[in-house]
């Protein structure tokens, strides 16, 4: 985030990630998300749950959510004993003006999506630099098998502009498998379509493109924090 100090955009992080619990309320079963910003909505809902008796059950979206999680103090339930949750708050790499995303930059997409398909509606949580026209300047993630991954890199690479490289050699997700960042560049004006086509490849596990997804952003500035709400939100 350009112009902001490493502590400047560390506080709008703390802002956003707080202000997200506001749509946390007594009784619900929500998603939790994965990442720096999603962090302070963890250690938030601690508190509310130790200061203020919140009664609150959680699904994480990572190993390490789910660490940082049990270390609050908020109790987890898992997909045999939950159905559909009330919300799901999580983080984002870049959002558009009709709130489509791109994530995946922690390795969590696919539960992240998994969670996010279950839920009544989707609170981002983000900084001013995730704020896009169009989507593709950050990396596209997308999650693959292991089982013959540099063919399924080939056949990405035939459809994205820039360079498809594999995350690390020895990176694997909390599943097993190996990320491919695809540099598409600024160019994905329409997220829906390229979500499917991608999807469409054998190989792929999924696709850091969440479209039609998210409801609101709570997106922080220095200026304090403001909720984008899609037109069409359920929260
Ligand atoms: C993890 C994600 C994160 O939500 C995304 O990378 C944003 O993280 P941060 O809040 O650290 O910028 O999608 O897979």
């Amino acid at each position: 985030m350009g112009g902001f100090s490493a502590e400047e955009k560390e506080e709008m992080k703390a802002e956003a990630g707080i202000a997200a619990c506001a749509f946390v309320k007594d009784g619900m079963t929500i998603g939790i998300g994965t990442g720096s910003t999603v962090k302070y909505t963890i250690l938030e809902l601690g508190r509310r749950i130790r200061e203020e008796g919140l009664i609150v059950a959680g699904i994480p979206t990572s190993e390490a959510t789910e660490k940082l999680s049990i270390e609050q103090g908020i109790p987890l339930v898992n997909w045999s004993e939950c159905s559909a949750l009330d919300l799901v708050i999580d983080g984002a790499d870049e959002f558009d003006p009709k709130l489509h995303l791109i994530k995946g930059g922690g390795g969590a997409l696919l539960r992240e999506k998994i969670v996010a398909e279950a839920s009544g509606g989707m609170v981002v949580v983000a900084d001013a630099s995730k704020q896009v026209d169009t989507l593709g300047n950050f990396p596209l993630p997308i999650e693959v098998n292991r089982y013959g991954w540099e063919q399924t890199q080939r056949r990405i690479q035939a459809i994205c502009p820039g360079p498809v490289n594999r995350r690390g050699t020895d990176y694997l997700t909390d599943n097993g498998n190996p990320i491919l960042d695809a540099q598409f560049g600024p160019t994905i004006s329409d997220p829906v379509e390229m979500e499917a086509r991608l999807r469409s490849i054998s190989g792929v596990v999924e696709v850091g493109l969440f479209t039609d997804t998210a409801d609101v952003v709570v997106l922080a500035a220095p200026s304090g924090c403001q909720m984008i709400r899609k037109e069409t939100a359920r929260l």
